[in-house]
């Protein structure tokens, strides 16, 4: 006998065996994988609401949005998703140079919001913890002893290169990405960005108002100028578009020239062999 087989004897022949436990009828109501998941009173969910369209976000963020009584919303975040529920809502949306609210009042909301017993969803544009700060939510509320649960989105980073036939790996052609912030936290900052190599993509969030400068950045780290440059404009939205280019043409570029070749906030940039592809069909718009 093998060891495969000692684990599993064969039933000895004419004896009725047991059948092994995977293979037992299943009862009578198997709940579905998608049953719905609701709210707890005193709790934040932290959802990730996906790209652009509102048909983007997960189940399990769908169900806990129904059932919160209170709402805590980001800009990017199509308000599709929350105008017919009967929820408050609360507006904390932030676009880069109109931060309407400071991130650690948003936590104070979230914080008095759960210690008055609310069921409360903090719903943020794609992964909240996918530069989103996110984390940074979710250990103020740990500190300060709430329960908070975090349901994962779908990223901008991955999923608008692709609402926009753009696929960030592709056999034989890049087998490695990375994702990065184009907006520094500190003008002094240098920006994050990975030396030339071979069938790497970088992908860049944030990074509309600086795209000159970090491309200048990227040729700096021996990136060929001529390395495609793709940027996906409102990526799931009924005005996505997107402008191809390559790096040494946007390189030392000011915001005006930026958006003078069609390029507006929010965007995601893709660098890379695979800029030059348009593997998909375009989306519907949700
Ligand atoms: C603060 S970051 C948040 C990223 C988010 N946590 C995620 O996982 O998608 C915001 C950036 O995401 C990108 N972004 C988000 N939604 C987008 C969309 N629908 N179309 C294009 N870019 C988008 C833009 O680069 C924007 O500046």
């Amino acid at each position: 006998m093998t060891p495969a087989d000692e684990e599993h004897p064969p039933p000895t022949p004419g004896v009725n065996a047991t059948p092994p436990s995977c293979f037992e009828a299943p009862p009578a109501q198997v709940p579905l994988p998608t049953s719905p998941r609701r709210c707890e009173p005193g709790k934040v969910y932290l959802v990730g609401a996906g790209p652009g369209a509102a048909d983007l976000i997960t189940v399990r963020g769908l169900h806990l949005l129904e059932s919160a009584d209170v709402v805590v919303h980001d800009a990017l975040v199509d308000p599709a998703l929350y105008q017919h529920l009967g929820a408050e809502r609360i507006d904390v949306g932030k676009r880069s140079g109109d931060h309407t609210l400071p991130q650690d009042e948003i936590c104070e909301i979230l914080i008095r919001l759960a210690r008055e017993g609310r069921r409360v969803v903090r719903l943020k544009g794609g992964d909240p913890f996918v530069l989103g700060r996110g984390s940074e939510e979710a250990l103020a509320l740990r500190e300060a002893g709430i329960r908070c649960e975090v349901v994962p989105g779908v990223s901008s980073a991955l999923a608008v290169p692709a609402l926009g036939g753009i696929p960030v790996t592709h056999r034989g052609v890049a087998d490695a990405f990375c994702v990065v912030s184009g907006h520094p936290r500190d003008l002094d900052d240098a920006f994050t960005l990975p030396r030339y190599r071979e069938r790497l993509t970088v992908v860049v969030l944030m990074g509309v108002r600086t795209a000159g400068l970090w491309a200048m950045e990227l040729l700096a780290r021996g990136w060929p100028s001529e390395t495609p440059l793709a940027f996906v404009v409102w990526g799931g939205r009924p005005e996505q578009r997107v402008v191809r280019t390559a790096l040494g043409d946007v390189a030392g570029r000011g915001p005006d020239d930026i958006q003078a070749i069609g390029v507006a906030a929010p965007a995601v940039a893709v660098i890379g062999s695979v800029a030059a592809l348009s593997a998909a069909e375009r989306s519907p718009a949700g």
